[in-house]
């Protein structure tokens, strides 16, 4: 049997009722057969700084690193902030990117997610991180799921998908990313 494909998940948002935290665990609980999503905790992760970077790396951010060297595809799943890519999100995209074009972001396959409850559904911030992302890897899904207006109608805290259409949308949306990683990950 094919080992399962593996997913890590970063939301960039540390508030404890984050909707894209929230999105992420419905990512990691409609997880498409044979493969395995799970979260990173960012909590702990300190601003990147290039003093601690190389040989002097705290702990915590040496492990986030091999978790995600060990990843098939990475997940950002991040707010818009000022019509930007949050600090949150960003910190572990500089963190990641190091060395330069050996750190483990680099030629990743990676999707893009994001969540809330405006109108505007992150599209202001999503030209940034495509940008960044596309930087840094030729393997970035090119279909962001951008979500607007979100409610409890819809989802709820703790990742269950409340609304059927969601659901579906979700669900389609991880089998598509997953076979696109696969395919990336086989050619890279
Ligand atoms: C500092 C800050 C800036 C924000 N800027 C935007 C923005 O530019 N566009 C937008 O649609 N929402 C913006 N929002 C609203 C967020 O999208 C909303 O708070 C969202 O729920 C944050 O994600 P979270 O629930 O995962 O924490 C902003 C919120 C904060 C706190």
């Amino acid at each position: 049997v094919a080992a399962d494909l593996t997913l890590l998940g970063f939301a960039g948002s540390l508030r404890r009722d984050s909707w894209n935290r929230s999105l992420l665990s419905a990512f990691v609980r409609h997880a498409p057969e044979g493969t395995t999503i799970s979260s990173y905790p960012l909590g702990d992760i300190p601003l990147y700084n290039a003093d601690y970077d190389g040989d002097r790396r705290p702990e915590v951010v040496r492990a986030m690193a091999s978790a995600a060297t060990s990843a098939d595809g990475l997940l950002f799943v991040t707010p818009e902030y000022n019509w930007g890519v949050p600090a949150v999100t960003k910190n572990v995209i500089d963190w990641l990117s190091r060395p330069m074009r050996e750190g483990p972001i680099w030629n990743k396959p990676m999707a893009i997610a994001t969540i809330g409850p405006g109108p505007g559904g992150g599209r202001h911030m999503l030209g940034h991180l495509i940008e960044t992302l596309g930087v840094l890897s030729p393997n970035l899904f090119p279909a962001p799921l951008a979500l607007a207006g979100v409610s409890d109608q819809l989802l709820t805290l703790d990742g269950t998908i409340v609304d059927a259409d969601l659901g579906r949308r979700v669900e389609e949306w991880l089998i598509d990313v997953c076979s696109h990683v696969r395919a990336t990950a086989a050619s890279s």
